[in-house]
């Protein structure tokens, strides 16, 4: 299949979600809840992670429509783990938009978080194929997961340093735990086997974590316009990314002085986030991020060598590399 095909093959899948999340809000009522709500879910996004319950359905053999309830259920997770991030980080702009909390006010952000997140139960439970229980299993154990990486990402906030092992478990909660579930549920409905759906899911670890490291790198190298965010952020709020993880690994003398301001929040130049940048670029830490993601595209691809070599396992392919090449 070329390349455009498959585009259009995404985009499809993306107009169906699209079309399903312009009607989950079916009330105007208290405005400052659903006016805001309706906001974050019309703002865009890539909807990868709908699309991929999509795909794991068809990959193992499932209707791929079957799918789309859980499919959204999963984006709204995602949203409202999005407008909560964006009150702990301090993030004004989100999707190239102002965030919740900066157009209206925190306490609005939080209550349409925890709206949107039981919009989100009642979406999956309209799916009409797999077993419904097992299915509220693993979509609660991703937001358990996802609230723990949270919680992980604000301890080491305040950490003066994190081991690249520490932030690979960060990661995976409160990233590629979202990402896993995505391909679990597209796995049930799709009625994989054991061995299909552990697949999917070495699959989705993979794809997870090369999607975090990724937005690390981004939040240091992207276009604003095209990022939609801040570019960055994570370095004046003291994040503990990817990079700052490998290049204080490796640091010496002023490098490892500045970087440990950096990490405690301790340098506010203007000039701080293009000097960070300098450095990490000087110390090839850009090129590490990159070549770390191109092995867990490459492990994540080799995890479907188990499935059957279909036009759904061939979007999946597909998908990992359309990751690599994101520039937002
Ligand atoms: C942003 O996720 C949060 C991360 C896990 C990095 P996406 O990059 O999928 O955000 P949208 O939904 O496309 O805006
Ligand atoms: C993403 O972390 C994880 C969640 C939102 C759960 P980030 O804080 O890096 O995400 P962005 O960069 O704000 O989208
Ligand atoms: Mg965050
Ligand atoms: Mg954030
Ligand atoms: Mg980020």
């Amino acid at each position: 299949m070329s390349t455009r095909k498959e585009l259009e093959q995404y985009a499809r899948y993306r107009a169906l979600i699209d079309e399903r999340l312009a009607h989950v809000i079916d009330r105007d009522e208290p405005v400052t809840m659903y006016q805001p709500a309706r906001y974050v879910l019309e703002s865009g996004g890539k909807r990868i992670r709908p699309v991929l319950v999509m795909l794991a359905c068809e990959a193992v053999g499932g209707n791929p429509i079957d799918a789309v309830d859980a499919g959204v259920a999963v984006e709204i997770l995602h949203n409202f783990t999005l407008v909560h991030d964006d009150i702990m980080d301090g993030a004004d702009t989100r999707r190239g938009r102002e965030t919740v909390h900066k157009k209206w006010d925190e306490n609005i952000a939080i209550l349409v978080g925890d709206e949107l997140m039981g919009i989100a139960y009642k979406v999956l439970l309209n799916t009409q194929v797999g077993d419904l229980r097992e299915l509220i299993s693993v979509f609660t154990d991703g937001v358990i997961e996802v609230c723990e990486g949270q919680s992980y990402d604000k301890e080491f906030e305040a950490a003066p340093q994190v081991s690249e092992a520490q932030y690979l478990m960060m990661i995976g909660k409160k990233t590629g735990w979202l990402v896993a579930i995505s391909a679990h549920l597209g796995a049930i409905i799709g009625g994989a086997t054991p061995a299909q759906t552990q697949a999917l899911l070495a699959y989705a670890r993979h794809i997870g974590r090369a999607f975090q490291v990724q937005d690390d790198l981004l939040d240091a190298v992207a276009e604003e316009e095209e990022f939609g965010k801040p570019v960055g952020a994570d370095i004046l709020e003291g994040k503990k990314t990817y990079l700052l993880v490998t290049a204080m690994d490796r640091a010496e003398g002023d490098d490892l002085a500045l970087l440990r301001r950096v990490a405690t929040r301790q340098e506010s130049r203007e000039d701080l986030v293009p000097r960070v940048r300098a450095l990490y670029r000087r110390m090839g830490i850009l090129e590490l991020a990159r070549q770390r993601i191109e092995e867990d595209t490459a492990a994540a691809i080799r995890a479907l060598d188990a499935l059957p070599a279909t036009e759904g396992r061939g979007m999946l392919v597909w998908l990992a590399h359309m990751l690599l090449d994101r520039k937002h």
